[in-house]
């Protein structure tokens, strides 16, 4: 797997001679209370699903996530994993230049680049905490003939979010696409902060939203895309594969996104940590540490008394693993980022890091 994501753990675990288990893995942003117990068990007691077919047009999937996220079943696109939508939509609609709001998520640049497209980069600043007036975007978006613009919101690594409010305001100040990557939009309030309900008006946007984090399953690659733009939709789904998306993913997925009780629990207190976490870490001199609406913080060894790599290197022997963020274009080798774990886990992180930082 390439250095630019999350902890490869079966690398880390063949070299360090620890199990994938024994890891607390602080880099890939991945919910720690795993998937929803209802939907694990369904699969478990009806495991003989496997031997048939999914349904082909995925009613009861695109039912549970209409009723989860208050979308119209019509304007939806199911993909395997976000990854497979970021993918397809931008190998759709071809575009020959595009801006793309940085640091961010690197599968974006390199689908575009698969696609030759032209990329003009609007880097936000850390001497800005990394927020992003949505005027001066317009501005430089204005600038150009773009056909799309990327946004990450909440930005990996960042943690800056757009409000929705503000999303409507770039989307009426642009003909070229919009394409919004939500896939941690449920660590935020998505009254506020989620475009989705944007969608049914707005011709120019595609809000991809993944399960891998919020709902922990990373492993079925599951992802969903919101597009009221008919022409965009039905071209993205005629190059998607029949049944792409397996039957244990469907079934799993028609359970978990109704699994209130799970979802509230893990909204809570995931939030709860992500303060202690910020605190704590704000604690340490040596730091800058940036505010974050995801699941995950985003901090600057501002002391330089040792380099984000350095620092997981330590880290690792007390099997931590941290994302050292220096292959994110716009920041440099002091840049580290860590997710919310579970309380305890939160706990030993910080203990670790005091070690190091006083
Ligand atoms: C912003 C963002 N989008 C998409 C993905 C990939 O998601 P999926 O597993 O749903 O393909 C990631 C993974 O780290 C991510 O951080």
């Amino acid at each position: 797997m390439s250095v630019n994501h999350g902890a490869n753990l079966y690398d880390l675990s063949n070299k360090y001679g620890f199990t994938k288990d024994d890891f607390l893995d602080f880099s890939s942003n991945i919910n720690p209370f795993g998937t929803s117990t209802l939907a694990k068990e369904y699969v478990i007691n009806n495991i003989n699903m496997v031997s048939v077919y999914p349904d082909p047009d995925y009613i009861n999937l695109k039912e549970s996530i209409s009723s989860y996220c208050k979308c119209n079943v019509n304007n939806m696109i199911l993909g395997s994993g976000a990854t497979e939508l970021i993918s397809s939509f931008i190998a759709t609609i071809n575009p020959k230049k595009a801006v793309l709001i940085s640091p961010a998520y690197s599968e974006y640049e390199r689908e575009l680049e698969k696609n030759n497209c032209e990329i003009i980069k609007y880097f936000s600043k850390a001497n800005n905490n990394f927020q992003i007036d949505p005027v001066d975007l317009i501005d430089c978006i204005n600038e150009d003939e773009f056909d799309l613009i990327i946004i990450c919101n909440p930005n990996n690594p960042t943690g800056f979010t757009f409000s929705k409010y503000e999303i409507e305001v770039i989307l009426k100040n642009t003909n070229a696409f919009v394409m919004v990557d939500e896939t941690y939009i449920e660590f935020t309030n998505t009254d506020i902060y989620s475009s989705s309900s944007l969608v049914d008006t707005y011709d120019n946007l595609f809000v991809i939203r993944g399960t891998s984090k919020f709902f922990s399953t990373p492993g079925i690659r599951l992802g969903y895309g919101l597009i009221g733009n008919n022409d965009i939709k039905n071209n993205i789904s005629k190059n998607l594969d029949l049944w792409n998306i397996n039957i244990i993913a469907s079934t799993m997925g028609e359970i978990m996104f109704k699994d209130r009780e799970y979802i509230s629990h893990c909204v809570d207190v995931i939030l709860k940590e992500r303060d202690y976490l910020t605190q704590s870490l704000t604690f340490f001199e040596d730091l800058k540490v940036f505010e974050s609406k995801g699941n995950f913080i985003l901090c600057k060894i501002k002391s330089k008394k040792i380099t984000a790599n350095e620092l997981r290197s330590r880290l690792i022997p007390k099997k931590i693993i941290i994302r050292d963020c220096e292959s994110f274009d716009g920041l440099d080798e002091y840049y580290f980022r860590v997710c919310v774990l579970k309380p305890d886990d939160n706990r030993y992180l910080i203990d670790n890091l005091r070690q190091v930082f006083i």
